[in-house]
């Protein structure tokens, strides 16, 4: 017993953080103790990803048991699909057409033989609802900062990050050998103390709603400072393009401050249910990225499948707002339902909503409960969010039925009292 107690004690005084270096020479002498470590986790049951799933990212789901062969069905409340996109039938009959008529893959990069008809006509598609002169598509949305930041941005120039923006635009600025600053999370007073009178060229880098807390970002006092300071601004929307503002342009939109912001990311992995990602701006933004985004120019198209499905559901959300209508309904009465049992959800008033459990050990026990009781909630540990930060996040879809979101509550609260979390 005490030795299985010391056994565990070891096995949780390592993370990720453990395995970045080693002291010998030789390259691959951190990969063994890695596995040593990576193996427990598994057979424990703390490294509840990657679990494979045989159906659509739909609100049920098949997924494989991460410590056994079964096969079970659950409630989903995992994937980003916000309006339902994946698995629309015109979305699906679109994608077809266009495997048909494009085979699967573009065979080439965009700025050789791998731009076709779809792409452009993407392209169009999205610049007319963002109302911008040009977009520029990327293979994801990871390609699109990290060709952004890098494509633009100089050894020498100043990027300032908000604390919590997502890997791709922290790696995107490392790329550019820019100088790069954070500034404390939403907070427009450190924003204005990071600037330390810089003189040069300057990026202030925001997203709309942020993807591990779903809260939104303060953009009217953000703006407000780097106007003042002469810097340019970009918005990542990654998780608000086609959920916020009148024509669900995004956090800018709702903000009335489109005209303000200098650069507009978005993907196409979360509410389109498909996959890519684009930069709406300028012409002259458009044509210098084409020449200078290393991680478009030297990769192969966006699937010519994938565009065709996307662009069927870039249209099919413009004309039916009143999707965007029932993910609202859904996210408020998802929580209303929270509320009433005081479940942590942190400072989220997006369709993201946090479960807080703060506790990197027990959030595994804790998922593996939830599967057990049918519902499948990812954790998310480090080092996607800080060490003691740990939380479930709920993605809410407008697929929901009201009578899924009140059975998942239902599940999830039964078991956080059975945790001993409520
Ligand atoms: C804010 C943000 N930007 C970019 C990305 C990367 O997008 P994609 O998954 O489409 O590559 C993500 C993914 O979660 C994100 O949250």
């Amino acid at each position: 017993m005490a030795g299985q107690i010391e056994a565990e004690m070891e096995f949780f005084d390592y993370d990720y953080s453990s395995f970045y270096y080693s002291s010998s020479d030789d390259v691959f002498a951190i990969l063994e103790p890695y596995t040593q470590w990576y193996d427990q986790a598994q057979v424990r049951g703390y490294a509840l990803y990657a679990q494979p799933m045989s159906s659509r990212p739909a609100t049920r789901v098949d997924l494989r048991e991460k410590l056994g062969q079964g096969r079970l069905n659950l409630l989903n409340l995992s994937s980003y699909n916000y309006l339902g996109m994946s698995a629309r039938p015109e979305v699906i009959a679109a994608a077809k057409r266009g495997l048909d008529q494009y085979g699967l893959g573009a065979a080439g990069s965009p700025v050789l033989s791998g731009t076709m008809d779809v792409h452009l006509e993407l392209e169009r598609e999205l610049a007319s609802f963002k109302d911008k002169p040009a977009v520029l598509l990327f293979p994801s949305g990871y390609s699109t900062n990290v060709g952004l930041l890098q494509g633009l941005m100089r050894p020498g120039d100043l990027i300032l990050c908000d604390q919590n923006v997502h890997a791709s635009i922290v790696d995107g600025a490392i790329l550019s050998k820019a100088d790069v600053r954070f500034f404390k999370h939403n907070r427009p007073d450190d924003l204005e103390k990071k600037f330390n009178a810089r003189r040069g060229k300057k990026l202030v880098v925001i997203e709309g709603v942020y993807s591990m807390d779903g809260d939104v970002c303060r953009l009217p006092e953000i703006v407000e400072i780097a106007k003042a300071h002469d810097a340019r601004i970009m918005i990542d929307e990654a998780h608000s393009t086609f959920i916020y503002g009148e024509h669900g342009r995004g956090v800018a939109e709702h903000f009335g401050l489109e005209d303000e912001i200098d650069i507009h990311v978005g993907t196409l992995s979360k509410a389109m249910g498909g996959q890519g990602g684009f930069v709406a701006g300028s012409t002259s933004l458009y044509k210098y990225l084409e020449g200078f985004a290393r991680s478009r120019l030297f990769s192969c198209s966006l699937s010519p499948v994938v565009a065709s499905g996307v662009l069927e559901a870039v249209r099919i959300a413009r004309r039916e707002p009143e999707l965007r209508a029932k993910l609202w309904a859904n996210v408020r009465h998802m929580r209303a339902r929270l509320a009433e049992h005081q479940v942590d959800v942190g400072d989220s008033t997006s369709q993201i909503i946090p479960l807080m459990i703060r506790d990197d050990r027990r959030i595994f026990d804790i998922a593996h409960h939830m599967q057990r009781s049918g519902l499948y909630l990812q954790p998310i540990v480090y080092p996607a969010v800080a060490k003691h930060r740990s939380r479930f996040r709920i993605s809410v879809s407008a697929a929901h039925t009201t009578g899924q979101l009140d059975e998942a509550v239902d599940i999830l609260v039964r078991v956080l009292r059975t945790e001993g979390v409520l």
